[in-house]
């Protein structure tokens, strides 16, 4: 089994959404102690935006260079189809996901190579797998009373289900910005969440 595991925090290792990821990561390779684990990092600089010639494949079927941009994009997306299970680590960044993942997005979501465009609208052409997110936020997004908007759960459902994609489940510590106490009680609730799912698999 192969897993992919995409992490985007600035503050790398040491991130709470790291540290979620990788706790989900810890379950999945419970279940299956001989699967891989590909690391893919995208923060900071990790994946140039896309350029020129990219942009012009999206908006017309034309022939564009295949270097730059659309090889990147190429192992990317060979990258995520050749995963089993997916797991992203991501924080909350101004209510949707960090400027690094929607990078990331922008090369594996390719019209006419990982969805269609047509009468019927926008059709998928991945095959559909497990995607766990780990997500780390500053403020609560979820739950009664949430103080915030939450565009990152509904962005990933869309953008991934577009590609194909839809066997989302998330997960997240929710107000690290909230003190020590509040951040240790979040952990411990969100790590029981995790490990209950992937017991309830075995
Ligand atoms: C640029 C930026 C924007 C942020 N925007 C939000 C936000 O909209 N909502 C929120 O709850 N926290 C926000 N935060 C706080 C982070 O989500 C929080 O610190 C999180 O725990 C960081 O996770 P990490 O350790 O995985 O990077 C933001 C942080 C940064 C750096």
């Amino acid at each position: 089994m192969n897993i992919l595991h995409v992490t985007c925090s600035p503050r790398g290792a040491v991130s709470e959404s790291y540290r979620l990821s990788s706790h989900i990561i810890g379950q999945l390779l419970k279940n299956d102690p001989t699967a891989t684990v590909i690391n893919r990092v995208v923060s900071g600089d990790a994946i140039p935006q896309v350029d020129e010639h990219y942009a012009l494949s999206q908006q017309s079927s034309v022939d564009v260079s295949q270097e730059g941009s659309m090889a990147q994009s190429e192992v990317l997306i060979n990258e995520l189809d050749s995963a089993d299970i997916v797991v992203i680590g991501t924080p909350m960044h101004n209510f949707t996901v960090p400027a690094a993942l929607k990078v990331w997005i922008d090369h594996i979501a390719r019209v006419r190579r990982t969805f269609n465009v047509g009468a019927q609208g926008k059709t998928s052409v991945l095959r559909d797998r497990p995607v766990y997110i780990g997500v780390s936020s500053g403020g609560r997004f979820s739950g009664e009373n949430p103080r915030q908007p939450d565009f990152l759960t509904t962005y990933l459902k869309a953008v991934l289900g577009m590609i194909g994609l839809h066997a989302l489940t998330f997960f997240s510590v929710e107000g690290t910005a909230l003190g020590p106490q509040a951040v240790a009680q979040a952990r411990s609730k969100t790590d029981e969440a995790v490990e209950a799912h992937f017991s309830a698999l075995r």
